[in-house]
C-alpha cells in the first residue's frame, strides 16, 4: 500500500511518499521540501500561501515517486497541541483468563479524557498497565487477571486548528486520511527504548515553534510546546543587521554560529544593502552577538519546559536535539553547557533503502510519520493476537483505516 505523509511546518511543507508492504517494511519513492510562507509559530495565518507550498510540495514528490498522493496523514502541532493524563480501568473479557490484545485497546480507549468541548483527541498514548493488584506492566497481554487498567497520555489538539490544517489540504485537491501529532511523529524517529527508559527530552526546534517531549521509565511524560524557534533568530539578525529576511535566513544557514570557539575574528560576509542602499561587509563576531542571546533564550524556555515536568534530574540518557534549528552550528555544545546534559543531535533513524536527503533533523517529522504509520500497520495485521503493544488510541480509527485498505 502507498501511503503519503505531510508535514505541513512553518518554514517548509514536507512530504513523503512511500509503500508500505505487509510486514512494514518501507520504501519511500518520493520527497519534497517547499518553502511555507503561509504559517507563523506553527498556526496557518494565510491559507493561501500554505495552500500553494502544500500543492508545490505534494506536487513535487508525486513527480519524483511517478505516482499519485493518496492515503495522507497529515502533521498537526504548535503550541495548541495539550497531553494530559488520563487512566483508564476495565473488567477483561474472559475473568481470571489470559488478557488478549482486544482488552488492551478497550481499556486504552477507556482512558480518554473528557476534554473541553473545542479540543480533539489525536492519540492516547499508554504509560503502564496494572493488572489486579500488579502495576508498573509494559505489556499486559498473556498475563491471566480480571480487571486492567492503564495509565495513559491523552494528546489533544484544538478544533480550530485542525479545522485549518484538514481546510488547507482539502482546498490544495488532497484528502487527509489520518492526523498525528508533531511530537509523536519526532520522537518515533529520532528515540529508541533505550533512551526512553533511562529518561531523555526530545527538543524539535523548527522555524515556528520549539516541541519537546519527555520520557522516563519507558513512557512520555510530559509535551509542551514554545512559540520561539529558528525564525526567531532569523528575524533579530533581519533586524540587528537591516537585512531582508531572506538575506537574513541564507546569512544564518551559512555564517551562523552559537559557538564563540567557531567563529573566527577575521572572518566576514558582504551583506546585500536594504533596498537598493550599498552592501557592507560584517564579520561572523557581529552576528554571532546576535544568533548567540536568541539561542539562549530557546535553551532557558525549553529547560523551563522541562522543569515543569519534574524530570530535569532523570534525564539519564540527555536531551537530543531535532529540527531544522539542531543544524545551526554550535548548538549542541551551547545546550551542553547551558543544561550540564549531555546532548545529541537527534537524525532520523529506522528507515532503510532511503536517499540520504532525508538524514537530516528537519525530516524528523515527516519519516517519524511514517514509521508510526507503519508500526500500525505491522500491528494491525494481527490485533487480536498480542503483539507488540504500543498501540495508542486512535488504533482502531487506524485499524479501520488499514482493514478498509486490505480488506482484512
Ligand atoms: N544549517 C542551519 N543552520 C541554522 N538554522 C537552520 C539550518 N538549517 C535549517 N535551519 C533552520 O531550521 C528551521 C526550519 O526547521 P524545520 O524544517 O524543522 O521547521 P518546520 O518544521 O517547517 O517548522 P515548525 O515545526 O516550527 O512549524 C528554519 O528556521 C531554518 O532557518
Ligand atoms: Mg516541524
Amino acid at each position: 500500500m502507498d501511503i503519503t505523509v505531510l508535514d505541513i511546518g512553518t518554514s517548509s511543507v514536507k512530504t513523503l511518499i512511500a509503500a508500505i508492504d505487509e510486514n512494514g517494511g518501507i520504501n519511500v519513492s518520493g520527497f519534497a521540501n517547499a518553502k511555507n510562507q503561509g504559517m507563523a509559530k506553527s498556526r496557518i495565518v494565510d491559507i493561501d500561501l500554505t495552500i500553494s507550498a502544500i500543492k508545490e510540495s505534494v506536487q513535487s514528490a508525486e513527480i519524483m515517486a511517478g505516482k499519485k498522493a493518496e492515503n495522507i496523514f497529515v502533521s498537526i502541532g504548535g503550541s495548541d497541541t495539550i497531553g494530559i493524563a488520563s487512566k483508564g480501568i476495565i473488567a477483561t473479557k474472559r475473568a481470571g483468563g489470559e488478557i488478549t490484545a482486544e482488552d488492551v485497546v478497550r481499556v486504552i480507549a477507556q482512558a480518554k479524557v473528557v476534554l473541553t468541548i473545542d479540543s480533539n483527541i489525536l492519540h492516547v498514548i499508554p504509560k503502564e498497565f496494572t493488572v489486579d493488584d500488579q502495576t508498573n506492566i509494559k505489556n499486559p497481554v498473556g498475563l491471566l487477571g480480571s480487571k486492567l487498567s492503564a495509565e495513559t497520555m491523552v494528546i489533544a489538539v484544538q478544533n480550530i486548528l485542525i479545522q485549518n490544517i484538514n481546510n488547507a489540504v482539502e482546498r490544495s485537491g488532497f484528502k487527509p486520511s489520518e492526523l498525528i501529532s508533531q511530537h509523536v511523529a519526532a520522537y518515533t524517529s529520532t528515540l529508541d527504548r533505550e533512551e526512553m527508559d533511562l529518561g531523555v527530552a526530545l527538543i524539535d526546534i523548527g522555524g515556528g515553534s520549539t516541541k519537546i517531549s519527555v520520557f522516563n521509565d519507558d513512557a512520555l511524560r510530559f509535551i509542551d510546546t514554545i512559540d520561539v524557534a529558528g525564525d526567531y533568530i532569523t528575524k533579530d539578525i533581519s533586524i540587528g543587521l537591516r537585512l531582508t529576511r531572506n538575506d537574513s535566513e541564507s546569512i544564518k544557514l551559512k555564517y551562523g554560529s552559537c559557538l564563540k570557539e567557531l567563529v573566527s575574528s577575521e572572518e566576514t560576509f558582504t551583506a546585500p544593502g536594504l533596498n537598493d542602499r550599498e552592501s557592507r561587509t560584517i564579520s561572523t563576531a557581529e552576528l554571532f552577538e546576535i544568533v548567540a542571546p536568541r539561542v539562549d533564550e530557546i535553551i532557558e524556555l525549553a529547560s523551563k519546559s522541562i522543569e515543569k515536568s519534574g524530570l530535569f534530574h532523570k534525564l539519564n540518557a540527555g536531551i537530543v536535539l531535532t529540527g531544522g534549528t539542531a543544524n545551526l552550528k554550535g548548538i549542541k555544545e551551547r545546550f551542553e553547557r547551558k543544561t550540564n546534559v549531555p546532548v545529541k543531535i537527534g537524525t532520523p533513524q529506522r528507515l532503510s533503502g532511503i536517499t540520504d536527503n532525508l538524514n537530516n533533523p528537519s525530516f524528523a517529522v515527516s519519516v517519524g510519520m511514517l514509521l508510526y504509520a507503519a508500526d500500525l500497520f505491522r500491528q494491525s495485521g494481527a490485533p487480536r493476537t498480542g503483539g507488540k503493544i504500543s498501540l495508542d488510541g486512535s488504533v482502531s480509527r487506524f485499524l479501520n483505516f488499514f482493514k478498509d485498505m486490505f480488506k482484512l
